[in-house]
C-alpha cells in the first residue's frame, strides 16, 4: 500500500498527490512513468512521473479527471492509499547520457501543453541541475487552466506563456508562440521537446521542422496498461512499429506517424467515454 502524503486540486479537475514509494523514487529518472491501482479491482492507469524525492522517498504524480479511472484517483485524500505504486517505466530521457559538457552547450526549448506540463517539470529540473540553458512554452486553453507557472518560472532561464482564448500572455497556441519566440526575439535552440496533446505534438513537430529544430515528443498519452502486453501504444516510428510504454515513451518527432497514433487514441478514447457512461448510470 502506497500512502497520499499530500494532494492538492490544481485547477477544478486537476490533481496534484505526493505518494509514498521510496523504491520507485529512488531509481526514478525525468521522462519515466509508473503504473497506479486504487484498489485490487482497479484498471491500471499509466501516469508520467512530474517530480520525485528519493531522500524523502515519493513520487509526485498529476492526473486529470477525464475518465472512471482517473476520477476515482482524484477522489482520494491526503492520507489515504494506493493498492499499487508500479515503476518507473519506460526509457529516461535521452539527455540522461550526455555529458556535462554537451548539456552546458545546448540550448532546450520546452513546449508543455495542458496537464502535459507537469511531466515537463522534471526534465526542466534536471537539465537546469546540469547546466544547460531551459526556455518553457506552456500553453492552456484559459488562464485558470496554467499549472506549474510558479514551479517553472523559478527553474527555468525564461517562461512564456500563452492561452487559446488571450486570457493570459500571448493569444494563440503553442505553435504561434515558438514562432514568436524563435522568428521574432531571434532566440537559438539546439533542442526542442513538446508533451501534451497529441495534437499538439503533432503541429509543434511540423513547426520545429519549419524552424530546423530537432524535437523530441512523449508519447504517454497512447498508453492503456503500461507493460508492453496489450498493444495500445503501438506506434509507426521511422517506418518500424514500436511500443511507447517500453521503447517509448519518447521518440524523435519528425519519426513519428502522428495521424496514425491519433486514429488509435480516437479507438481508446471511445471506450473510456462508454465506461464512464456506465459509471454514471450504475
Ligand atoms: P489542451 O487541449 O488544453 O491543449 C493544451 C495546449 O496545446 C493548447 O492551449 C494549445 O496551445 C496547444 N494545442 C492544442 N491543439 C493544438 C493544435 N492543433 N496546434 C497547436 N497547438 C495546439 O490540453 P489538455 O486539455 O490539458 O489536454 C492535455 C492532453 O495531454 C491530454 O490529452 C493528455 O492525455 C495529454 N498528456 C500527454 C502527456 C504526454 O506525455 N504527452 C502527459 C500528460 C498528458
Ligand atoms: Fe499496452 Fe504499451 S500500453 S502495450
Amino acid at each position: 500500500m502506497y500512502r497520499i502524503l499530500s494532494k492538492e486540486m490544481l485547477s477544478p479537475a486537476i490533481c496534484r498527490m505526493r505518494v509514498h514509494a521510496p523504491r520507485v523514487a529512488a531509481s526514478a529518472h525525468p521522462g519515466q512513468f509508473l503504473i497506479v491501482r486504487v484498489d485490487e479491482h482497479g484498471e491500471r492507469i499509466p501516469l508520467t512521473i512530474s517530480d520525485f524525492d528519493p531522500v524523502e522517498g515519493s513520487v509526485t504524480i498529476v492526473t486529470q479527471k477525464i475518465g472512471a479511472s482517473t476520477k476515482e484517483i482524484c477522489a482520494l485524500e491526503e492520507g489515504e492509499f494506493f493498492e499499487d505504486v508500479v515503476g518507473p517505466l519506460g526509457l529516461p530521457s535521452d539527455f540522461v547520457d550526455k555529458t556535462d559538457d554537451e548539456l552546458k552547450a545546448s540550448r532546450y526549448i520546452f513546449i508543455a501543453g495542458g496537464v502535459g506540463t507537469a511531466p515537463v517539470y522534471p526534465q526542466v529540473k534536471y537539465l537546469k541541475s546540469r547546466g544547460a540553458y531551459v526556455d518553457v512554452i506552456i500553453g492552456a486553453k484559459t488562464a485558470d487552466l496554467l499549472i506549474y507557472k510558479d514551479e517553472m518560472s523559478a527553474l527555468c532561464d525564461h517562461l512564456y506563456i500563452c492561452t487559446d482564448d488571450g486570457s493570459e500572455g500571448f493569444k494563440g497556441m503553442v505553435t504561434g508562440l515558438l514562432e514568436k519566440v524563435v522568428l521574432e526575439d531571434g532566440n537559438n535552440y539546439t533542442q526542442a521537446v513538446a508533451i501534451g496533446p497529441m495534437i499538439m505534438m503533432k503541429f509543434a513537430t511540423l513547426t520545429a521542422r519549419k524552424l530546423g529544430l530537432p524535437i523530441v515528443v512523449s508519447l504517454n498519452t497512447l498508453m492503456v496498461d503500461g507493460t508492453g502486453m496489450c498493444g495500445a501504444c503501438r506506434v509507426t516510428v521511422a517506418g518500424k512499429t514500436r511500443f511507447a510504454c517500453v521503447e517509448g515513451p519518447e521518440f524523435n518527432g519528425y519519426d513519428v506517424d502522428f495521424d496514425e497514433a491519433m486514429r488509435r487514441q480516437g479507438m481508446f478514447r471511445n471506450e473510456e467515454i462508454e465506461e464512464d457512461h456506465k459509471c454514471k448510470i450504475r
